[in-house]
């Protein structure tokens, strides 16, 4: 029943084949969007409402497609995105992620809720590799303050402060299985109050803060050198915000379609966001990510050329990860690499630095 890695062509297939193999709640948690999952459909369809504008003639023999986050030099654009309990579709869990990334010179957002340790996670990484923490804030800023003093001391990049979440969407699917496997971590900040019976998402979530404003900005500024990164931004007048506050940078995000059903998808934000920010000579204040719905490398290039530094990836990682293992995560990867040489050949860029808003008709798009 499992088709050979090598029939896996591009990120969709990946699903497809873990669709049939991986167990029915892992396969809710993982696969549900929020309420009508309207959101989630959107996120990835928003992509076809922009067109490329190629142009022809350009010297494409070297394609050099690495790019800089967040200061690190990375092969190609997109990183691997925070996603929840890692061992419900692989043994290994995060550290599978973590490995992919490595072979790949990619980096690992690393969750609050990972199946696996941070310290395991942060570990299994190489010498040099980076990887960023996200971070549920706990209502008790104790231990908050001790999650983020750790990841700085053992060298984590980059604070991602997830800020679409003050509650977990309902994911029906994911709703209707009984969740029995909680992680180390989950135990740990959740304690013994954790309620099984509404699903996985729902049972490792009590402990956020609803409470989270950005009154509570500068104390995060305060307790760490990390750079501090808002991590589901979904307008311009809040990216605007971040820039006041003075973090680095936001995640246009709307966690995968797992919060806010039919809120707007990241590449749609991004289109309103942008135009703002030059205008007011603010597009170099902040680092601007997007996530969601990506799953081609056009897609990927489609967000660079209206702004974005990089792309996050969730789904499509679990999903291989769960059907091939390491094996499948590195053949994800090795696809989107390969789809990218080939894109910026087509549309004319060879190098990051050639791609810019004239590539693309976003019309479309809001802001387009
Ligand atoms: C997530 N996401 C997420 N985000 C976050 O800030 N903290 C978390 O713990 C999780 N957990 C999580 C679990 C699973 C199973 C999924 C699918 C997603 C959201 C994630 O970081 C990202 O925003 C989306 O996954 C991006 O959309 P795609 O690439 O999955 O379409």
């Amino acid at each position: 029943r499992m088709p050979p890695l090598e029939q896996c062509y591009n990120l969709m297939d990946f699903e497809a084949v873990a669709r049939n193999v991986m167990k029915k709640t892992a396969w809710a948690y993982y696969s549900s969007g929020a309420d009508d999952e309207i959101t989630m459909r959107e996120n990835h369809s928003a992509f076809h409402k922009v067109w490329f504008r190629p142009r022809v003639l350009v010297d494409v023999e070297k394609v050099d497609m690495s790019t800089t986050m967040l200061g690190t030099k990375v092969d190609i654009p997109f990183y691997v995105t925070a996603t929840a309990l890692g061992k419900l579709g692989h043994a290994e869990g995060e550290v599978c992620l973590t490995k992919g990334a490595r072979k790949h010179n990619v980096i690992q957002m690393i969750p609050t809720l990972a199946s696996c340790s941070f310290d395991e996670i942060m570990d299994a990484a190489e010498p040099g590799q980076v990887q960023w923490l996200q971070l549920y804030v706990n209502k008790n800023r104790e231990i908050t303050k001790k999650i983020v003093e750790h990841a700085e001391a053992r060298g984590c990049k980059g604070l991602f402060i997830t800020v679409d979440a003050p509650q977990l969407g309902r994911r029906e699917k994911d709703m209707r299985s009984k969740f029995s496997d909680t992680g180390s971590n989950v135990q740990a900040q959740s304690g013994d109050n954790v309620d099984r019976s509404q699903g996985a998402a729902r049972a490792i979530s009590s402990f956020i803060d609803p409470g989270l404003s950005w009154k509570d900005i500068p104390w995060f500024l305060s307790i760490t050198k990390m750079p501090i990164i808002l991590k589901g931004v979904q307008r311009v007048e809040d990216v605007l915000r971040a820039i006041e506050v003075g973090v680095h940078g936001v995640v246009l995000s709307n966690h995968g379609g797992r919060q806010l059903d039919t809120a707007r998808s990241g590449i749609e934000v991004l289109a309103e966001v942008m135009p703002v920010l030059r205008q007011q000579g603010l597009e170099t204040a902040i680092e601007i990510y997007i996530d969601g719905g990506v799953r081609r490398a056009t897609d990927i290039l489609k967000a660079l050329c209206l702004g974005a530094k990089g792309v996050g990836i969730g789904r499509p990682f679990l999903f291989a990860m769960s059907a091939y293992g390491l094996a499948g995560v590195d053949r994800a990867m090795a696809l989107l690499k390969e789809e990218m040489e080939m894109n910026m050949r087509l549309i004319g860029a060879a190098s990051i630095a050639d791609l810019n808003p004239g590539l693309v008709d976003a019309r479309g798009l809001m802001g387009g």
